[in-house]
């Protein structure tokens, strides 16, 4: 069985699979036939890719997100999918955590203030004050494995945790208005997407935070920059619309910190990932069910 990848992925589990080929682009140029699982991370597979791999039985997707994978495509031709749940939620959670504190303490703006050379008097003056994590509102939208993690943290941080979620917590209108600092941790859907409107990123409060580590869709992003280039409101995003491209336009404001779909990239992490796909892949060779395969 031949067994492709769109690129190599870290850690020890790696060396159990059987030859992989590396796939030198994605799409591949032309039809590739005998491939019989594709290995791939946050990559588009869609109808258009599918009649490009016609052998294709398995798409092992490295993440627990697989919005880039047409699901329901791969189901009527009889391709399974799988993705890597459970192992990065503790990673996602610090990431937003460190990107909780960037935004409320300024801290990339104050790493910029001191590389710049424009650290002349001994104390920081009012404009580079930041805001307590104590006693301030965490809003989740999203409770599942990464949002609770998310509020382990920020309880630990004396910050109070307000959630929403389909079965329970605040009405979202009303989360957004009572947070000092947003967090979205739930994954991209048709009924997900575009939650963050234009309309409710206006309900933010004046010096409110948005985080985001989910997807950047659920954000309507011109919105979004709208409001960022107003002064006001800041935000922490790991996560864009159309990656890798990020916005000209936040690229200079200095209320806005930016990582590159970071949020589960720890040498740790990246290596459990791995174990968990490839874990999927081994059992599918071989005929077992599927640890993590994906329902429609
Ligand atoms: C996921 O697993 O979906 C994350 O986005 C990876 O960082």
């Amino acid at each position: 069985m031949k067994i492709a990848a769109t690129q190599p992925f870290p850690g020890p589990a790696w060396d159990e699979l059987p030859e992989v080929r590396a796939l030198e682009a994605w799409p591949p140029a032309s039809r590739l036939g005998g491939i019989e699982v594709l290995l791939e991370a946050h990559t588009r597979v869609g109808e258009e890719e599918l009649d490009l791999l016609p052998d294709l039985r398995l798409v092992a997707n490295y993440g627990v997100g697989y919005d880039t994978v047409d699901v329901a495509a791969c189901r009527e031709r009889g391709i399974r999918v799988t993705n890597t749940p459970g192992v990065l939620d503790a990673a996602v959670a610090d990431l937003t955590l460190a990107l909780i504190l960037a935004c409320r303490r300024r801290l990339v703006a104050s790493d910029r203030f001191v590389r710049e050379g424009r650290w002349s008097r001994g104390w920081a003056q009012p404009e580079q004050l930041g805001r307590d994590l104590a006693g301030s509102t965490l809003g989740l939208v999203g409770l599942g494995r990464i949002g609770s993690q998310v509020a382990r943290r920020a309880e630990a941080f004396g910050m109070q945790v307000v959630h929403h979620r389909r079965s329970d917590g605040l009405p979202l209108d009303e989360l957004l208005r009572a947070s000092d600092v947003v967090s979205l941790h739930v994954p991209l859907t048709p009924e997900t997407h575009g939650l963050l409107s234009r309309r409710r990123l206006a309900l933010l409060r004046d010096g409110a935070t948005l985080v985001n580590t989910a997807r950047g869709p659920i954000v309507d992003e011109e919105a979004l920059v709208d409001e960022l280039a107003s002064g006001r409101i800041s935000a922490g995003l790991d996560v864009f619309a159309d990656e890798p491209h990020v916005p000209e336009r936040l690229l200079g404001l200095s209320n806005v910190v930016l990582t590159p779909h970071i949020a589960s990239a720890t040498v740790e992490t990246r290596a459990a990932m791995t174990r968990v796909l490839v874990d999927n892949v081994l059992a599918f060779l071989r005929g077992e069910p599927l640890p993590n395969e994906v329902a429609v």
